[in-house]
């Protein structure tokens, strides 16, 4: 703790940030102070376990030492750095990221958020086909500036913005019979999540991605994959490579450097090979340390064998979670480290209970739990989840 916060008690905090943000965010009572490994410690010294890696974005935990010198390092080498210059650290972390994109995928643009690694997506399509129009799925999210925005679903964000920018429809996820009426000859993309998060934790069947693959390319719009909160946590680099579907843009962000903000667009050479110089940039985006942090939490991924372990322990939490039995849970989905719990009733009195329990997780929309835990968990941590969800989810606990 740095000593400009160390004496800030929870009640100044609360007041602070009640006098000086917009009221933008429901506010969850505490204030995180400080993160080791898998737990997360508030103001007043509580300690909680993480199931929630802020929203997906902490794969190695808090406060991993090698990923600290990492970064350490290069803040005492070089931290900022535009892209009009070439640098070694960008170039290195360029040569990773071919190591991991989808086959034929060559041209990686490097931003600084989710919602910039789409808006990014949306102009190159844009660009590459000439095409206007975008389809996106219901329940679908892509995040909150205005070109993004057209393609989230929840008439909640949308509406207070109208007209947005850019024309969408949104069908049915997982209804090629949907999309196939939607797709025109005015289609720039397609954009999908190969697992919808926001919306409520459902992954899309293989066969559908490999049908909506087939009639982009046949009606010559594009596809883009948004991978912003799927990367890394399910498995492998990318949920939709199980599919065996390349798609033509591929965004992700959150995980990607383990909390340092970034954003990556993905995009094949066919669409972004020949982008004209200036139509599209960021004073931000690239610089040394955003790619020291990326180049070091892909590493590590890679070196502890991480992909590995929450593939394997991502269907034992599932497994666990189903045999309580619990007559509150509906349905339980998901892959790896990306787990929704469906309950019959809302979430938030079952997530304010968690926290009780020391258990910090996220909603999914109204009545889905999501679990979004560091990849770094290990059995203890998945009984300290199983014994709050246990306690939380039992019929005598009626909320
Ligand atoms: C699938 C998906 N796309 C885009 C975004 C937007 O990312 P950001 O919040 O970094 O702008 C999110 C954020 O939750 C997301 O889950």
């Amino acid at each position: 703790m740095s000593s400009t916060t160390a004496a800030l008690d929870l009640a100044t905090i609360q007041q602070l940030e009640r006098d000086h943000q917009p009221p933008l965010y429901a506010k969850r009572e505490i204030a995180l102070v400080r993160g080791e490994g898998s737990y997360l410690f508030d103001s007043d010294g509580n300690r909680y376990l993480d199931a929630m890696s802020n929203y997906g974005v902490a794969v190695l935990g808090h406060a991993d030492p090698e990923f600290a010198a990492a970064l350490t390092d290069q803040l005492q080498t070089l931290t900022t750095g535009h892209q009009s210059f070439y640098s070694d650290v960008r170039a290195v972390l360029l040569r990773a990221i071919a190591g991991i994109a989808p086959e034929g995928m060559t041209r990686f643009f490097l931003s600084n958020s989710g919602a910039e690694a789409i808006e990014a997506a949306l102009k190159f399509a844009r660009a590459a086909t000439g095409r206007p129009k975008i389809v996106a799925a219901k329940r679908g999210y892509h995040g909150r500036t205005l070109g993004a925005l057209a393609a989230t679903a929840d008439p909640k964000y949308r509406t207070p913005f109208e007209p947005l920018g850019i024309p969408v429809t949104h069908v049915a996820f997982g209804d090629i019979d949907a999309l196939t009426g939607a797709v025109d000859e005015q289609t720039a993309a397609v954009i999908l999540e190969p697992i919808q998060g926001e919306g409520g934790i459902y992954p899309a069947s293989d066969e559908y991605l490999q049908a909506v693959r087939a009639l982009t390319t046949e009606r010559g719009a594009l596809l883009i994959v948004d991978e912003v909160q799927s990367g890394f946590r399910t498995g492998a680099p990318f949920a939709v490579s199980r599919s065996g579907v390349i798609p033509d843009l591929l965004c992700t962000a959150k995980g990607l450097a383990n909390g340092f903000p970034i954003g990556l667009t993905i995009a094949t050479e066919a669409v972004a090979g020949d982008l004209a110089p200036g139509t599209h940039g960021t004073t931000f985006g690239g610089n040394p340390l955003a790619c020291r942090a990326a180049l070091a939490t892909l590493t590590i991924l890679r070196q502890r064998d991480l992909y590995t372990r929450v593939t394997r322990l991502g269907d034992e939490i599932v497994a666990r979670i189903e045999a309580l039995q619990s007559p509150k849970v509906r349905q339980v989905r998901g892959r790896g480290f990306m787990i929704g719990i469906e309950l019959k009733g809302r979430v938030t009195p079952t997530l304010r209970a968690l926290q009780q329990q020391g258990v910090l997780a996220l909603p999914a929309g109204p009545v889905t739990l999501r679990l979004l835990p560091p990849m770094i968990w290990e059995d203890e941590q998945i009984d300290e989840l199983i014994d709050a969800l246990g306690t939380v989810l039992s019929e005598r606990n009626s909320d």
